[in-house]
């Protein structure tokens, strides 16, 4: 059986072998928000189907591809479409690609969602900042051995969101005029949306979003020693604060938002 560790050095392999090389920063790129892997110069797009090892996203709205190139003149590695727990994917498979990202040599990655707001200040098309985050999917993507080369058996989550790209990530947000959000993002299993009741929880324990990813790609950045900045956009508010929920109104607002989005992203890359 290939372990871990083999899978990982595969893909790395393959993708070295494509010309990957002294990339800084991965990107996971959420729900609406690929394009910004449109916008990598130089780029070299590989399917993830061709990647050995790799999981295939099924999600509508995710091109499912690798682009690496430049963008703000930073070498990145971008992912347009992640996999999701909820599509069936083990949590090996969902965070792999930050393995891959870790042992090509990135030093960070940024981390990007769909999510709904909890925070009675937000408004759909808002930009978060995630400061912290709360696992709740029930899982934990280190459940299991622990493999000592990879990260430490109890990984510390203290700073789980870098503090100095959260000072950048501001400071950035100020010079572009943006009204940047800030919270702690709470994620759940999904694939059902919450309900009004769990929307009321997360409130009380202290989330100001939710969604459905991120959590577990977080941890495993962590595990490995990454530096992590994470972007919410709030595309709707969640259960209970408006009338009803449904995806295409996530996509509408991404694409709503694209242009701010993409400004920032590369701005903040810039200044990282
Ligand atoms: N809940 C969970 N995930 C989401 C939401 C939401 O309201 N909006 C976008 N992704």
């Amino acid at each position: 059986m290939t372990t871990l560790q083999e899978k990982i050095q595969l893909a790395t392999t393959f993708l070295q072998n494509k010309g990957v090389k002294d990339v800084e920063f991965g990107l996971i790129l959420g729900s609406g928000l690929g394009e910004l892997g449109d916008e990598v110069e130089d780029a070299i797009a590989i399917p993830y189907a061709e990647i050995p090892h790799f999981p295939v996203s099924t999600v509508e709205g995710h091109a499912g591809q690798l682009v690496y190139g430049k963008l703000s003149g930073r070498p990145v590695l971008a992912m347009q479409g992640r996999f999701h727990y909820y599509e069936g994917y083990s949590l090996e498979d969902v965070t792999f690609p930050v393995r891959v990202m870790k042992a090509i040599g990135c030093h960070s990655v940024i981390v990007t969602n769909a999510a709904g707001g909890v925070n009675e200040a937000f408004t759909p098309g808002d930009l978060m900042l995630i400061t912290d985050q709360i696992n709740y999917t029930g899982v934990n993507p280190l459940i299991g051995p622990n493999d000592a080369a990879m990260g430490p058996r109890f990984a510390d989550m203290s700073h789980a969101y870098d503090l100095d790209y959260l000072t950048t990530a501001r400071e950035v947000a100020v010079s572009l005029n943006l009204a940047l959000k800030e919270g702690v993002y709470m994620g759940f299993s999904g694939p059902t949306y919450e309900t009004p009741a769990e929307i009321k929880m997360v409130r009380l324990v202290g989330g100001d979003a939710v969604g459905m990813s991120t959590v577990p790609e977080v941890i495993v950045a962590n595990h490995a020693g990454l530096k992590v900045l994470g972007i919410s956009c709030i595309t709707n508010l969640a259960a209970g604060m408006q009338a009803n929920l449904n995806h295409a109104e996530v996509v509408e607002t991404t694409q709503r938002v694209k242009e701010t989005f993409k400004t920032y992203l590369k701005e903040t890359i810039k200044a990282l």
